[in-house]
């Protein structure tokens, strides 16, 4: 028995590699390397360097390492680009999803874990967001997701397979033991960015939006460390293997914390004022986000072990210095 984990060589998909090699599970990481990094895959893990909507390989894969459950992480993530290239994001999200999924049905994968967005709501849904929250995804991002979504409710319904939709709220933070992190160079995350200008590595932060409706003005967001995201992975997995139905569960803490607050929390950790510019909204931006994680909780029985953005703010810099030097 293993697990296929695509997108294993990028920021979540490594983290995860290593929770569950870390556990003694079977991994074979499928991942193009586009955006992923070769050396942040767990050397316990089989690396194979291609595309997760090649069927005939993923297939091949599935035979060969006994995969009995897929998690899917690969896919473009950055949501300007995918207003501009819309047709490049539902080719790379949707079809090769589709691709994925039929390869797992046609081979036999039992399971399918799916990594969705908290972007998927209406962002005038009140506040917090249950997964039964009216949806409206404005982004070709965020309703290539969503239609990826409604592929595995389909097929679920049809074939012999149970999957479980995740949907994150702000991922942050890094392994604890630095073995990975946030990675990319051209990363336009919150905490990401501040920690590159925390280390002089970019000249300032910009602050998109001071005069949001919110407590201090500007964005707020439901920043969850990605070791806890990790550990709602590990659960629905078992849940999963356990013969628990099909489910979406949202991943986030239920409190948010805005831009000033974050940048806050990193002056705290670096014991000086960061370097920030305030600008304009960022396009498509809502004023908050916040998840009510009550489903995940009371289904799956997660426990977050890091709800605490100094310790997020922490690991995000310790793993910035080690990245880069
Ligand atoms: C975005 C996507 C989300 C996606 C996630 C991961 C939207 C609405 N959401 O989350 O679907 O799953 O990325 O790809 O696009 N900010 C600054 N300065 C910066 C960067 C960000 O002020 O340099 C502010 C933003 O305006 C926002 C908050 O910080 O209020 C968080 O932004 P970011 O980390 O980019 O994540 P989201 O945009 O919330």
């Amino acid at each position: 028995m293993s697990v296929l984990v695509t997108g294993g060589a990028g920021y979540i998909g490594s983290h995860m590699t290593y929770a569950l090699v870390d556990r003694g599970e079977k991994v074979v990481v499928l991942d193009d390397l586009s955006t992923g990094n070769r050396s942040l895959v767990s050397e316990q893990a089989s690396l194979v360097e291609g595309d997760a909507g090649d069927e005939a390989l993923v297939r091949r894969l599935i035979e060969e390492h006994g995969v009995d459950a897929a998690i899917h992480f690969a896919g473009s993530i950055v949501v300007p680009d995918s207003v501009a290239h819309p047709l490049g994001y539902y080719a790379n999200n949707t079809v090769k999803s589709r691709a994925l999924i039929e390869a797992c049905v046609q081979a036999g994968v039992k399971h399918f874990i799916f990594s969705s967005t908290a972007t998927v709501y209406d962002a005038d849904a009140p506040q917090p967001l249950g997964e039964d929250a009216a949806k409206n995804p404005i982004s070709p991002y965020a309703r290539s997701k969503l239609m990826t979504e409604w592929m595995l409710e389909d097929a679920s319904r049809a074939h012999d397979l149970s999957h479980m939709v995740l949907r994150y709220f702000n991922v942050a933070g890094a392994d604890p033991k630095g073995r990975t992190g946030q990675s990319s160079p051209r990363a336009t995350h919150l905490i990401k960015r501040a920690a590159q200008a925390a280390l002089g590595r970019v000249p300032h932060l910009d602050i998109f939006g001071t005069d949001y409706p919110t407590r201090d003005g500007t964005g707020v967001r439901d920043y969850i460390h990605v070791g806890d995201l990790v550990d709602a992975h590990l659960l629905a997995l078992d849940a999963l293997r356990a013969g628990a139905p099909s489910s979406t569960f949202n991943c986030g803490y239920g409190h948010g914390a805005s831009v000033r607050e974050v940048i806050a929390t990193v002056e705290k950790a670096i014991g000086r004022p960061l370097p920030v510019r305030e600008g304009p909204r960022r396009a498509g931006d809502p004023p908050e986000l916040i998840a009510d994680p009550g489903r995940i909780k009371a289904t799956l029985g997660w426990q977050p072990q890091r709800d605490d953005l100094d310790e997020i703010v922490r690991s995000a810099l310790a793993w910035e210095r080690r990245f880069n030097s």
